[in-house]
């Protein structure tokens, strides 16, 4: 039985939909060299696994988990797996900060999207470290909303993506983590750590359409209008002039926005 409402429900699926969009060839590109059938691998913070059925195959026949919190997203996930006759795959509910997998179970381990939604990173990023065999590999990818490049570039604008952030710390979550991961997995004890970004950008009309879409569900989302006006940091007038400002930004022609991910690779030391 699902406790959301309708309005949440269909905001979750509207998120959903975005998510199934992710494949393995471009958001995972960065870990693909480290993968080699027969390996074991964990897809931590799957979400409705479309990233996950690239990397089982780039595995098969190799065991490929996709864990999440959100039993909506695994019933997606798994029927999705199911009907692309994905065999290599299984899916299961399970906290990233506290696995049901034994020590040293996974040759590899990947997370796109999940470390800025942890309240403290290194508690999961240990966690990925504990269910590694030694010698695995760990990859993990992060937004990092400290930058953005905008054009036009207004006032408005700037607020909304600050305001978004202060949401997101007052929940716990790190919008700048993405420059941090090669110091998080190296805090976690991760060796061999090397870091680097890419630029995801919002420069077709499809891609303008796709970035103002963002920017006013997050800014439409109950739960942020809430906080927000708990807190004081905006009025509803305000938060009306940011959305329409994005509104604005993506009628304009040549409307251009990019935003960093970063990602992050290390190896499970082999002691002993
Ligand atoms: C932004 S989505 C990314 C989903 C997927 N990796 C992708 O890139 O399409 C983050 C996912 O992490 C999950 N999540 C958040 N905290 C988690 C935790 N402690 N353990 C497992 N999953 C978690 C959420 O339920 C959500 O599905």
């Amino acid at each position: 039985m699902s406790l959301r409402s309708s309005d949440e429900t269909g905001r979750h699926d509207k998120e959903t939909r975005r998510f199934r969009l992710r494949d393995a060839d471009r958001e995972a590109a960065f870990f693909l060299p480290f993968l080699k059938p027969r390996m074991t691998l964990l897809d931590a913070g799957c979400g409705p696994g479309s990233i996950t059925c690239g990397l089982a195959m780039h595995v098969a026949p190799g065991e490929v988990v996709g864990i999440d919190l959100d039993s909506t997203r695994i019933e997606t996930a798994s029927r999705d797996g199911h009907h692309a006759g994905i065999e290599n795959i299984s899916y299961q509910v399970d906290d990233v900060t506290n696995l049901t997998f034994e020590d040293g179970h996974f040759d590899a381990v990947f997370a796109n999207g999940l470390i800025e939604h942890l309240t403290d990173p290194g508690v999961g990023l240990q966690e990925l470290l504990r269910v590694l065999k030694p010698g695995g590999v760990i990859g993990v990818r992060s937004p990092d909303w400290g930058v953005a490049l905008l054009h036009p570039d207004t006032g408005a604008l700037r607020d909304s993506i600050e305001l978004r952030n202060r949401w997101q710390r007052h929940r716990g979550g790190h919008p700048n983590v993405g420059r941090r991961l090669r110091e998080l997995l190296l805090s976690a004890g991760f060796l061999d750590v090397n870091a680097d970004a890419m630029a995801e950008s919002h420069g077709t009309d499809s891609g303008t359409a796709e970035g103002v879409g963002y920017m006013y569900s997050i800014l439409s989302n109950p739960e942020l209008v809430a906080t927000v006006r708990d807190q004081g940091w905006a009025s509803a007038d305000e938060i009306e002039r940011m959305r329409q400002a994005w509104t604005a930004w993506a009628a304009t022609p040549g409307a251009f926005a990019s935003f960093f991910w970063c990602h992050a690779t290390g190896i499970a030391p082999v002691t002993g």
